[in-house]
């Protein structure tokens, strides 16, 4: 379980509690926290009441029929519901998780609904993702190379594919990174492990033509060396992917090329 801390601007007051569904047999309490930049309030987290046999299984269920039935206020990300957009990351009952994906069933007792931790909040459960992006783009998340184009596509075998499984899938949810220790102190230098996993997707690209630029900008006290494998990143990956692994597979690459 990823430790939960309260975003950036946070000093919590006493929420709102609505009133419960009436004529519902089946209630389940949720603990949203609330934050709105405009009204000059502290955060608070509110408290809401869904009716579980009118509401689909998943975490984002209940957080639409809440905004649609209950208060439209509530400001969440969502788009695709099906866990590969990557926008609706949010910390559930602990853990930084894909609310689509998340089912109620996986949560006992009241639901705590809190943004991604240690990241400013613009609104509710949204963070301010602007850094996250910056780094990501600062890896160069794309094919890179000096060799005249092929008139019809660069080519790759099966094999050379094959590795970049366990990478691709990436949805850059922000998960990862939001649950790294490292990441939290030290989050303005060093890139995190959503940044790096996509460095070692395009370090390891068999058509990229770019790896020793890649491993140079990486050589840094901090943008690749403040992971100590404390594997969060890991364990919260909603998607199942290995963001530790690939970057102890860079660090590999790093001692290598020295020798
Ligand atoms: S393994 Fe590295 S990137 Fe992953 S949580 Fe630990 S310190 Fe962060
Ligand atoms: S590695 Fe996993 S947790 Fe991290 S950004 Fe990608 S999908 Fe999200
Ligand atoms: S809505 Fe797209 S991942 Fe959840």
């Amino acid at each position: 379980m990823v430790q939960l801390t309260l975003p950036k601007n946070s000093r919590m007051t006493t929420g709102k509690t609505w009133p419960k569904p009436e004529g519902a047999n089946n209630i389940r309490k949720f603990q949203i926290y609330r934050w709105n930049p405009d009204d000059g309030k502290n955060p608070s987290v509110d408290t809401y009441w869904v009716d579980m046999d009118n509401c689909g299984p998943m975490i984002l269920d209940a957080l639409i029929k809440i905004k649609n039935e209950i208060d439209p206020t509530l400001t969440f990300r969502r788009s695709c519901r099906e866990g590969i957009c990557g926008s609706c990351a949010m910390n559930i009952d602990g853990i930084n998780t894909l609310a689509c994906i998340y089912g109620m069933d996986e949560v006992k007792g009241d639901v705590k609904i809190y943004p991604l931790p240690h990241m400013p909040v613009i609104k509710d459960l949204i963070p301010d993702l602007t850094h996250f992006y910056a780094q990501h783009a600062s890896i160069m998340p794309w094919l890179e190379t000096k060799t005249n184009r092929p008139a019809k596509e660069w080519k790759q075998s099966i094999g050379d594919r094959k590795k970049l499984d366990g990478l691709y899938e990436c949805v850059m949810c922000a998960c990862c990174s939001t649950s790294c220790p490292s990441y939290w102190w030290n989050g303005d230098r060093y890139l995190g492990p959503a940044a790096l996993l996509h460095a070692y997707r395009w370090i390891i690209d068999s058509r990229d033509e770019a790896t020793g630029e890649r491993l140079d900008e990486l050589e840094d006290p901090f943008k690749l060396y403040r992971c100590h494998t404390i594997m969060n990143c890991a364990k919260t990956c909603p998607k199942g992917l290995n963001p530790a692994l690939a970057i102890a597979e860079i660090k590999k690459m790093m001692v290598e090329r020295t020798v």
